[in-house]
């Protein structure tokens, strides 16, 4: 069997990540990774390969940046002549950023098979490019292989065949966990005891100058009782540069560029509270029972509310504010883990694969012996 993994961007890496690992496990099996170069920044890119242990790219389609039609156009007609090349048995899409989509159109178009890895998330919310993303890839692909049970409900919901479902668990858990141990060896030294860790780069916070202003002038308050360190994406870097906005005098607020997987991992397990925009923390945050603020009307990942540690708080500060204090104050929510967040989903994706491979073969052969009799 011969599967190829299209990854694109920051999110998809320690997806893909604990799938090629079980895959290589398997001698009859040949991978290749393509990568778009939907992020091509080292630090976004570079610095995850060599730390989740991913092979260098076999192919780089080097996309770069554009507006959501070029980009995803981009992807599209440079992946296909990959595609006819490698002729795989299966295609593997992972997330929900624009490579993601594209790539499954792509497949869809060739009738090459795909199967979304973290399938059947929905927000709810049309107006995020991801929401889009999620809805078109989990509609064209051939397997969907969902996080939590909530995605199996969505997709059942949209009228999707059961057969095509399968509830595997959270590869980023399978990650978090395998590199847990080295991202504590990673500890940045002179840490404060407590400290809020933050990031923010959805295009609906950070696109907005009035919102990031008072979004970054809630950090700097807060700085003053609890140091806070505030990674930042390029986008939003780009924001606070153009709007003039940085924050030079309250020196408890700690701007740094984006971090590796494994110093990000390690800052998250420690942090008093974390407040983010993004989908992954929100679950990282739960597996590791941190106190998580979510700066967003709404989540697709609804299990970080229902069981995790996870607290949306829109876009309100005030409440941002009010939550912040309540854990300041030494409130820790009861979390739980969601089942089959166990560290061996990419192991469950990978039978879910190598068994209907048989199945293909066996009904091939089949048809074939079925042909030849009634010739
Ligand atoms: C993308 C995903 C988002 C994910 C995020 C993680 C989509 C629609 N969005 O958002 O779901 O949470 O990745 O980071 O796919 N840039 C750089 N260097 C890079 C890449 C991007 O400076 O290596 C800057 C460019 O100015 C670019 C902007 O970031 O225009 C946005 O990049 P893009 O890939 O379009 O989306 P993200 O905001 O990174």
């Amino acid at each position: 069997m011969h599967i190829l993994h299209v990854v694109g961007a920051r999110p998809n890496f320690m997806k893909a990540a604990p799938v090629l690992r079980a895959f290589a496990a398997h001698i009859d099996v040949s991978q290749a990774v393509i990568h778009t170069g939907q992020h091509y920044d080292a630090q976004l890119s570079v610095v995850f390969f060599d730390q989740l242990g991913i092979p260098r790219p076999d192919v780089n389609l080097h996309v770069g940046s554009g507006s959501h039609a070029q980009q995803t156009a981009q992807v599209m007609s440079r992946l296909e002549p990959v595609l006819l090349q490698h002729a795989p048995d299966w295609v593997l899409v992972y997330g929900d950023v624009n490579s993601t989509a594209a790539a499954a159109l792509v497949c869809a178009k060739l009738q090459v098979r795909v199967a979304h890895v973290e399938a059947g998330l929905r927000s709810f919310d049309r107006s995020m490019p991801e929401e889009i993303n999620r809805i078109v890839t989990d509609h064209v692909a051939d397997l969907l292989l969902t996080p939590s049970s909530d995605g199996n409900d969505n997709l059942l919901r949209e009228g999707i065949a059961p057969e095509r479902i399968h509830l595997v668990g959270n590869v980023m858990i399978d990650t978090l966990l395998r590199l847990l141990p080295l991202a504590q060896s990673h500890r940045v030294s002179g840490l404060p005891d407590r400290y809020a860790l933050v990031t923010l780069h959805r295009p609906a916070n950070v696109d907005e100058g009035p919102f990031l202003r008072d979004f970054l002038d809630t950090l700097g308050d807060l700085s003053q009782d609890l140091p806070v360190i505030f990674p930042v994406h390029p986008r939003t870097r780009r924001r606070i540069a153009n709007l003039h906005l940085a924050r030079n005098g309250k020196n408890h607020l700690h701007v740094t560029d984006p971090l590796s997987y494994l110093e990000f991992l390690a800052l998250q397990e420690s942090a008093t509270v974390v407040i983010t925009d993004s989908g992954g923390i929100q679950e990282e945050t739960t597996f590791l029972g941190v106190p998580c603020l979510t700066v967003r009307e709404n989540t697709e990942r609804p299990v970080t509310v229902t069981l995790g540690s996870n607290v949306l708080v829109g876009r309100d500060l005030h409440r941002l504010r009010q939550e912040i204090q309540k854990i300041v104050n030494g409130r820790r929510p009861e979390t739980r883990v969601p089942p089959l967040w166990d560290g061996h989903a990419a192991e469950r994706i990978v039978s879910e694969l190598l068994s209907l491979d048989t199945l293909c073969q066996g009904l091939a052969l089949a048809k074939r012996a079925t042909g030849s009799s009634t010739t």
